[in-house]
């Protein structure tokens, strides 16, 4: 047995990820982030859809921003594909309220029959996990399917500022009682990323490690902008945050994430 760790895993996939974490995820995420994000995602939604009602929320993971915005007033889908992740979407649902939100269980890669949105978004770079530029235009063209026109995607990614910090700087974390260190290492095609999530948590008198290898894929703007009109977007915006603000323009080097707003007409 090793002498540090008295039980120890390897997750690769993301299903296998999110399963493995959904029961701590929430407690390793503030309450706050998710208010900054909605105010962020409510301002593009004033300027781009002021009268969408009908949301789709991919990757919607333990549900609490599908539910943030069922509490503002839209009629929500949320679509993941972790099991355990929507379990507690599930389970963190207000009866009163179920008629606003759906969970399905579906990969958005193969997106299921949903019916028709006004806007499908994403929150917490889900986007990501895709292998390739090819995989996003698949992605792309499927979500352009279940919108409305006019219909409008919102979905964040890392920028290559992120990519680039993730590598050079382990970032070490000790929330509810599990100790997270996380370090990434570039592949020789500098748009592939592996970051390592080394999770320790107490097991008895020796510790739990959990490893999670969460291959990114870095889509940068020229990418994004390729990518948004192979699938047949009318346009794309582009737009930064950094220190939780939104920028009304996008630089790979400066913002950490870009949120992109693809329109299709
Ligand atoms: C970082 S979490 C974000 C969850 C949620 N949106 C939030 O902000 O808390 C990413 C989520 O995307 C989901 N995901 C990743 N790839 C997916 C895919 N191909 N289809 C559906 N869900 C996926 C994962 O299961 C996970 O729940």
């Amino acid at each position: 047995m090793d002498p540090l760790t008295g039980n120890s895993m390897l997750n690769r996939s993301p299903v296998a990820i999110y399963d493995s974490v959904a029961e701590q995820y929430d407690r390793e995420r503030s309450a706050a982030t998710y208010e900054q994000r909605l105010e962020i995602y409510r301002t593009l939604l004033d300027e781009h859809a002021p009268t969408a009602r009908r949301v789709l929320d991919l990757g919607c993971g333990t549900g609490t921003f599908t539910r943030l915005l069922a509490d503002r007033g839209f009629d929500v889908v949320g679509l993941d594909a972790s099991r355990e992740m929507l379990r507690i979407a599930v389970g963190s649902e207000r009866p009163q309220r179920s008629a606003a939100v759906r969970y399905v269980h579906g990969d958005f890669i193969e997106l299921p029959a949903l019916g028709k949105f006004d806007v499908a978004l994403t929150v917490g770079e889900p986007f990501n996990y895709l292998k390739d530029e090819a995989e996003l235009v698949h992605v792309l063209r499927n979500v352009a399917a279940v919108l409305d026109s006019p219909g409008l995607l919102i979905f964040d990614v890392l920028s290559r500022r992120s990519f680039t910090r993730m590598t050079k700087v382990p970032h070490v974390e000790e929330v509810a009682g599990v100790i997270r260190v996380i370090k990434g290492e570039a592949e020789d095609d500098a748009t592939h990323i592996n970051v390592r999530e080394r999770r320790f948590s107490p097991h008895g008198d020796l510790w739990k490690l959990v490893t999670n290898v969460h291959r990114h894929t870095l889509f940068d703007s020229d990418a994004i902008r390729r990518c948004a009109s192979q699938a047949g977007y009318a346009g794309v915006q582009l737009y930064g945050i950094r220190q939780g603000r939104l920028q009304d323009r996008f630089d790979d080097e400066l913002h950490a994430w870009c949120i992109a707003v693809a329109w299709k007409q």
